[in-house]
């Protein structure tokens, strides 16, 4: 996969791309990672990538020409629309689809993404309607700018793709995948400074674990995140071991209505 990320302040990207998974998946050749300055696509002595907004008001708002030649150059043809209808060209903004697992799935599909990373003060219209094919946003609230959310996506892709994690299965497993949030994890000691590692994973029991930890991760996701089980995949053992959840946690809480938690 070929990812290139079009910003003004390439050095931010240094020390994130250069350690841990993202150095590994470049050495291996898994990815072919490249950041380049937007600068370089101006034609003035200044370097200017920006400019007073049409209509007045506060601010500067960034050309459309930078982002219009990195474009070109970046996807390697003088057509827009070829590059548009093989690549993902993502343009990072607080008014995109909100990033979940789901669309990382579809981005980690594609054989070439185009991050564009403006600051949020305003881009030209153009560069949203016309060059971008992706608005995307990391959550709402507002950034300065769009370099973090390229490499938060950046990471979240970089580790779907086969060979970067090394242990497949341990994606199978994590959150968001099924839709449900991990089972608790521990490690040695088996009991520090009085807290205890449940009974049952230390049995060496594998089926009773598997179950423990399957009914945690539907206990996780009911308590933590209950809109995730709208969409999750259920079997009709998962809706037995909800059910007992839940009669479990309102018997706890001392709650009449068996109904109410959810
Ligand atoms: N730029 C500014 N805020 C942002 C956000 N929340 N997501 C993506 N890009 C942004």
């Amino acid at each position: 996969m070929r990812l290139d990320i079009i910003t003004i302040f390439p050095r931010m990207f240094d020390c994130v791309f250069s350690e841990s998974m993202m150095r590994i998946a470049r050495e291996k050749g898994l990815i072919d990672l490249r950041v380049h300055d937007l600068r370089s696509w101006t034609g003035d002595k200044h370097r200017k990538v920006d400019d007073i907004p049409y209509g007045g008001g506060y601010g500067m708002v960034m050309k459309p020409e930078p982002f219009y030649k990195a474009v070109l150059v970046v996807g390697e043809s003088d057509n827009l629309d070829d590059i548009r209808s093989r690549s993902r060209i993502i343009l990072f903004t607080p008014r995109g689809r909100v990033l979940n697992q789901g669309l990382v799935e579809e981005f980690a599909r594609e054989d070439r993404i185009i991050m564009l990373c403006g600051r949020y003060e305003g881009i030209d219209e153009r560069v949203h309607e016309h060059i971008a094919t992706d608005e995307v946003s990391i959550g709402d609230f507002v950034l300065s700018g769009g370099e973090v959310p390229a490499m938060v996506l950046t990471e979240a892709v970089i580790r779907l793709i086969p060979g970067v994690l090394g242990g497949e299965e341990s994606l199978a497993e994590e959150s968001f995948t099924e839709g449900l949030l991990e089972y608790p994890h521990y490690t040695r000691p088996a009991e520090f400074v009085g807290w205890r590692v449940p009974d049952v994973l230390l049995s060496g029991h594998h089926a009773e674990i598997a179950k423990w930890r399957r009914k945690k991760r539907l206990e996780a996701t009911l308590l933590k995140r209950p809109d995730l089980l709208e969409k999750a995949k259920l079997s009709n053992q998962d809706k037995k071991l909800l059910e007992e959840i839940k009669t479990g946690v309102e018997k706890e809480a001392g709650f009449q209505d068996p109904g109410k938690l959810i």
